[in-house]
């Protein structure tokens, strides 16, 4: 066991991150039986470090079936509605979202979330693994169903978001991931009608349900109201880093904040049973419908 850690040390003195788990892993493989994984001790001892979004060169991906899976699991989240009518009920892919098949830095990249899960997510209060959280994006942002656990077309995503993290330390944190939320905290859906009219109506329709060079905003063939995309941050955070998708970086933060008020103020798919998210009553305080838990604990609270 001293001998492991010793090398391992001097291993991560001299290796760039990726390379130091590799060898972390390598290292583990004679280590003493009752010795602590090798990934345990390297998330302790290198924890806070994040690594740039690198995104894995095609010539990466394997041969043979782990390849071919690869590949299917990106071309399913590109073209999801064609490819999955069946678990889709609206207009989108998951790529609109998650820009350049979720390796767009500020875009919801993908890189890394492998390594994140599992994870205690508040909106179930449980701790959900990856496929939940698929699911959840098939179920809110996709307007659709679940898709089957055990069935191909879910261990082909898994494969590629399992490609795409490769070489991430297991739940560290990369650079880009997520959306930045912004400092501005409150917006005016007036300027953003009209800012949506100027800047984004041209690609996402002036009634806001696409056209050929943009995806449904809002609308029955758009997101419904349990999505993350509903909530006004998550959209102005989106939309300042993303959006419009020709001049990104362009809005302001107030600009981006106004427009996603006047969107996620749109009529969209309702979600039956959403009152029950957040069953430990602690929404984000930018969650468009009440809900039960909540309802209870301010009752419960005394004034
Ligand atoms: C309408 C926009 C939208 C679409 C479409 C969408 N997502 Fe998401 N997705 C989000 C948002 C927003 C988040 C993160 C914020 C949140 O959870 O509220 C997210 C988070 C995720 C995460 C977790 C990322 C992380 O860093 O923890 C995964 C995995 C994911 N989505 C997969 C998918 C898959 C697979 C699809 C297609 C079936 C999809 N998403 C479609 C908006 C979308
Ligand atoms: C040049 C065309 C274009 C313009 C202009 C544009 N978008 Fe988009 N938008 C897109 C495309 C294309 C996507 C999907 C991303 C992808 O596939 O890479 C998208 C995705 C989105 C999404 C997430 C997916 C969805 O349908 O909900 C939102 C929200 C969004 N845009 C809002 C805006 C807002 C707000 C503006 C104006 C500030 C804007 N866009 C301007 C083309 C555009």
């Amino acid at each position: 066991m001293a001998t492991v850690t010793s090398r391992s040390r001097s291993l991560a003195a001299s290796l760039p991150a990726a390379l130091t788990i590799a060898a972390l892993a390598a290292a583990a493989c004679d280590r003493a039986p009752d010795a602590p994984p090798a990934a345990v001790a390297a998330r302790d001892s290198a924890p806070a470090a994040a690594p740039t979004l690198a995104v894995p060169h095609d010539s990466t991906i394997p041969e043979g079936d782990l390849g071919i899976s690869i590949r299917r699991g990106r071309a399913l989240l590109t073209h999801t509605r064609d490819s999955l009518p069946r678990f889709v009920g609206n207009a989108l892919t998951c790529s609109n979202c998650h820009p350049d098949a979720g390796t767009r830095a500020g875009g919801l990249p993908y890189i890394g979330v492998y390594g994140r899960f599992p994870q205690f997510r508040s909106r179930s209060a449980r701790v959900q693994v990856i496929e939940d959280r698929i699911d959840d994006c098939f179920v809110r942002s996709m307007n659709g169903r679940a898709l089957p656990r055990e069935g191909r077309d879910m261990y082909d995503i898994v494969a590629y978001l399992s490609f795409l993290s490769r070489g991430v330390p297991g739940n560290a944190r990369v650079e880009g991931q997520g959306l930045t939320m912004l400092s501005v905290t409150s917006g005016d859906t007036a300027r953003g009608a009209t800012l949506f009219g100027i800047e984004c109506a041209r690609c996402h329709g002036a009634n806001g349900d696409g056209t050929a060079a943009g995806p449904p905003v809002w609308g029955p063939r758009s997101f419904n109201v349990g999505a993350g995309m509903a909530r006004v941050r998550t959209a102005a955070a989106f939309i300042k880093a993303n959006m419009p998708n020709d001049r990104r970086g362009t809005l302001t933060e107030q600009q981006a904040f106004d427009v996603a008020a006047y969107i996620t103020s749109r009529p969209r798919p309702d979600l039956p049973g959403k009152e029950h998210d957040w069953p430990r009553g602690d929404p984000p305080p930018d969650v468009a419908y009440p809900t039960l838990a909540a309802a209870r604990k301010a009752a419960a609270t005394p004034r």
